[in-house]
C-alpha cells in the first residue's frame, strides 16, 4: 500500500488492493463504525463480489480488516445492510450483528449471516436464502431497520423499477407489506440500493426513501434519487413534490445509504456513498485499486426557499484533518476584465485540501470559479442565478480514459441567493462541493496529471465580493 500511488486518495477510504463498489452493512457498535463494501479481492475490476470490511472510531480514520463474506453455492455476495439484534429476535444471540444481503447466483435471493464477535467474522444462516421470488430478476440490496411502532423489522428491497417493503419478526421469515414507485420519480434504469429512514424537520418526523438508479441519473449513468413522505409500518406515501429529486447532482456519488444503530446521544443520520459512476467505473486510471468512498456525511432536511431538500455535509470529525490554514483573504473584483486569481494557493500542495469562502455577486447573478494546474487542466464551477443552475465542467480536468467521463456539463438546480457559502473538498482524484451548508452538492471524480494549484474567479459583468477565502491542507 503506497500513498504515493498516482490518484490514491489521501483522506478517502479505498481498498488496499482490488475493486470496490457500494458501501454495505454500515452499522455502529460499541464505539465503532463498521463499513462493509462490495469488494473483489482478486483484481481492480468488478467481479467475485465479497464483503470487504473496515472500521473507524471517528468516521475519518479507517482501519483495514479482513473481508467477511465470500461467495458460496447461492452465489456472489451483493449489496445489503446490517443491524444489531438487541432483543435476540433471530435467536443468534442477544446483540448479534446480523447482515442481510443478496446472494447473486442464477437467481437473486436474500440471505442472512450473523456475527457474535463484533463484526470480525460472520456465520451464514443454514436456512438461506430467507427471501426469494420466482418472477423478479432484479431483486436485491436489502436495507433493514427496526420499526418500533409496528414491532417488526422492515426491509426495503429493489425490485426492478420499484421498491418492495417486507416485514419480519425474526429476520428469517419475511412477508410482503407494499410496493412503491410505479410511475413516480426517475425510471431511466434499474432501481438499486434503497434506504428508508426518518429525519426531523421543524420538530416533525418525515420519512425519506433513497433509491439509487442506473442508468438514468440527472447527468448520465448512475445516481441516487430520493422521495420525502410518510411511512406507517406498511406503506410509504410520498409528499406531493416535483420528483425526481437527487441527493447529489455530481457524477460520482452512487449507492450510498445510512448507518444503522447510531446511538440516540449522537442522533445524526450518517451517510457514505461510492464515489464513482457505472458509466466508467471499471476504467478509471488507477492501478492497484479502483474507486473510493465519499467522505462520511450528515443528512438533514432543510428548506431551500422553494421546497424541502435532503442536505448533506461532511461530518464535523473531518475538521480534525485540517492543517496549515492559509487565509487567502477578502477581495472585491472591480474591473470586469480581470479575474481574481490565487496562484500557488497552497505551499507543499499534495492534492488534498479544503477550500472555504463566501461569494457575493453584485449586479450579476452569474459567475464562476475554477481550479487549474500548469498543464492547463481545469475543473470549473459555474453559478447561474438566472437559470437557477450550478454546473460543473470537468471536460478538461483530467487525463483521457473514457469518453463518457469528459463529455457532459454536470448540472444541478440551485435556488439563487444573495451570497453563497462554498466548501470544496479536494483529494488526489476527487472533488466534493457543498454549497450553502449542503443544500446543493456536486461530487465529481477528477484525474489531473498534476495537482491543481491555481484558483480563479470570473464574472462577465458586475463585481464579486469574496470573503474569508481559506485553504486548509488536509492530513
Ligand atoms: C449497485 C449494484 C447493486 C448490487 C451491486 C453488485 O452499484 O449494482 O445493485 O448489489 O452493485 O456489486
Amino acid at each position: 500500500f503506497n500513498y504515493n500511488e498516482k490518484y490514491r486518495p489521501l483522506y478517502h477510504f479505498t481498498p488496499q488492493y482490488g475493486w470496490m463498489n457500494d458501501p454495505n452493512g454500515m452499522v455502529y457498535l460499541d464505539g465503532v463504525f463498521h463499513l462493509f463494501y462490495q469488494y473483489n479481492p482478486y483484481g481492480a475490476r468488478w467481479g467475485n463480489m465479497h464483503w470487504g470490511h473496515t472500521v473507524s472510531k471517528d468516521l475519518v480514520n479507517w482501519e483495514y480488516k479482513p473481508y467477511v463474506l465470500v461467495p458460496d453455492k447461492l452465489g456472489a455476495i451483493f449489496s445489503g445492510s446490517a443491524v444489531i439484534d438487541h432483543e435476540n429476535t433471530a435467536g443468534f444471540g442477544k446483540g448479534a450483528m446480523v447482515a442481510i444481503f443478496t446472494s447473486a447466483g442464477e437467481r437473486q435471493t436474500q440471505s442472512i449471516a450473523y456475527s457474535l464477535d463484533g463484526g470480525k467474522t460472520f456465520t451464514k444462516y443454514e436456512g438461506n436464502p430467507v427471501l426469494t421470488d420466482a418472477n423478479i430478476i432484479d431483486f436485491r440490496d436489502p436495507k433493514v431497520f427496526w420499526h418500533a411502532p409496528s414491532k417488526q423489522w422492515v426491509m426495503s428491497l429493489a425490485t426492478t423499477q420499484t421498491i418492495t417493503f417486507y416485514g419480519s419478526k425474526n429476520l428469517k421469515e419475511w412477508t410482503r407489506l407494499s410496493e412503491f414507485g410505479e410511475g413516480l420519480g426517475g425510471h431511466g434504469g434499474v432501481w438499486e440500493c434503497p434506504d428508508l429512514f426518518p429525519l426531523t424537520y421543524e420538530g416533525k418526523t418525515k420519512w425519506v426513501l433513497f433509491v439509487s438508479i442506473n442508468p438514468g441519473g440527472p447527468n448520465g449513468g448512475s445516481a441516487t434519487q430520493y422521495f420525502i413522505g410518510n411511512f406507517d409500518g406498511k406503506t410509504f406515501t410520498p409528499d406531493t413534490m416535483s420528483y425526481p429529486l437527487w441527493l447529489d447532482y455530481g457524477r460520482d456519488n452512487y449507492a450510498g445509504v445510512t448507518w444503522s444503530n447510531v446511538p440516540a446521544t449522537d442522533g445524526r443520520r450518517l451517510f457514505i456513498g461510492w464515489m464513482s459512476n457505472w458509466d466508467y467505473a471499471n476504467e478509471t486510471p488507477t492501478q492497484n485499486f479502483r474507486s473510493a468512498m465519499t467522505v462520511a456525511r450528515v443528512l438533514r432536511l432543510v428548506h431551500n426557499g422553494e421546497h424541502l431538500v435532503v442536505a448533506s455535509e461532511p461530518v464535523k470529525e473531518l475538521e480534525s484533518l485540517r492543517r496549515e490554514a492559509v487565509l487567502l483573504g477578502d477581495k472585491t473584483r472591480t474591473n470586469t476584465s480581470d479575474a481574481i486569481t490565487f496562484e500557488n494557493f497552497l505551499p507543499n500542495n499534495q492534492g488534498a485540501y479544503e477550500l472555504t469562502f463566501t461569494v457575493t455577486p453584485n449586479e450579476t447573478d452569474s459567475f464562476s470559479f475554477a481550479l487549474e494546474n500548469a498543464k492547463g487542466e481545469t475543473i470549473k464551477y459555474l453559478f447561474d442565478g438566472a437559470n437557477k443552475t450550478l454546473s460543473v465542467d470537468r471536460s478538461k480536468s483530467s487525463v483521457a480514459f473514457n469518453a463518457n467521463f469528459a463529455e457532459t456539463l454536470i448540472k444541478a438546480p440551485m435556488v439563487a441567493k444573495k451570497s453563497y457559502t462554498v466548501r470544496l473538498l479536494v483529494d488526489k482524484s476527487s472533488t466534493e462541493l457543498f454549497v450553502n451548508n449542503g443544500e446543493v452538492v456536486q461530487t465529481n471524480a477528477v484525474f489531473p496529471s498534476e495537482v491543481y494549484n491555481t484558483l480563479r474567479f470570473n464574472t462577465s459583468k458586475g463585481t464579486l465580493t469574496l470573503n474569508n477565502v481559506t485553504v486548509y491542507k488536509l492530513k
